[in-house]
């Protein structure tokens, strides 16, 4: 297998992205809905979206809440510019760079939400995410994230040993993000949310080795 860049990885798939997402990943016929429903209802919320690309659960946010204000991070111009595209009329920012270069102002946001980007990614990366993005959100607001997760530990250790021999055998950069996917086991990954600052994180659903996850900054 060749990997590939993160970014490039994305434009060479966006013609037909959104139909692969919505029809064959297991639980995306409910998932985006279900991830939308637990976003801030009220007008002009400002919601944080980390790896929102073509925004297909911002099409569920915005039809629930029209006026609401949302941030969207992606590192690939061209998902972030077919968003652009489909919300013309809606107060949406969007800001190309990876969400562990962002600067995310404290205190700032009503919600935040992640959608099947975050499992190509180390614990040791996530932590320092999650902490900035706990000092983003504001008291009492919660973080939902929607992604897939390993079904065991030694999955997980073998998702992360399969690129790193990748990575050796293409002879490629260890600073750059490429697609392939390391999900943590969830257990890990609620640890993680914990040691960052949130409490009261708990799985909301389950569509297979799909979860929705709510972690709370406390008020
Ligand atoms: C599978 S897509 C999910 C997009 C959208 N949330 C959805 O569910 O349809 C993963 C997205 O995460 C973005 N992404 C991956 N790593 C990123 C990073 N470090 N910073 C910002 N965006 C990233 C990719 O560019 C891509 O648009």
């Amino acid at each position: 297998m060749k990997l590939e860049e993160m970014s490039e990885f994305f434009t060479n798939r966006l013609d037909g992205y959104d139909e692969h997402m919505r029809t064959t990943i297991e639980g995306a016929s409910d998932f985006y809905a279900y991830t939308a429903a637990q976003l801030p209802a009220q007008p002009g919320a400002r919601v944080l979206d980390l790896g929102c690309g073509t925004g297909l659960e911002l099409e569920e946010y915005f039809r629930l809440n029209p006026e609401a204000d949302v941030t969207g991070i992606d590192l690939c111009k061209p998902m972030l510019d077919a968003l652009a595209a489909k919300f013309p009329d809606r107060k949406l920012h969007l800001r190309c760079e990876s969400y562990f270069d962002a600067e995310l102002s404290p205190d700032t946001y009503d919600a935040a939400v992640s959608v099947e980007s975050l499992h190509h990614f180390t614990a040791g990366k996530k932590r320092e995410l999650y902490r900035g993005l706990f000092g983003a959100l504001k008291k009492g607001r919660k973080f939902i994230l929607t992604d897939y997760f390993a079904e065991s530990e030694a999955l997980e250790k073998e998702y992360f040993e399969n690129l790193e021999a990748l990575k050796r055998e293409q002879q490629l950069d260890d600073g750059q993000f490429y697609h392939y996917d390391t999900p943590l086991t969830m257990e890990h990954e609620m640890e993680i949310l914990a040691e960052a600052g949130f409490s009261d994180v708990r799985i909301l659903q389950v569509w297979g080795t799909t979860c929705t996850v709510c972690a709370v900054k406390e008020a």
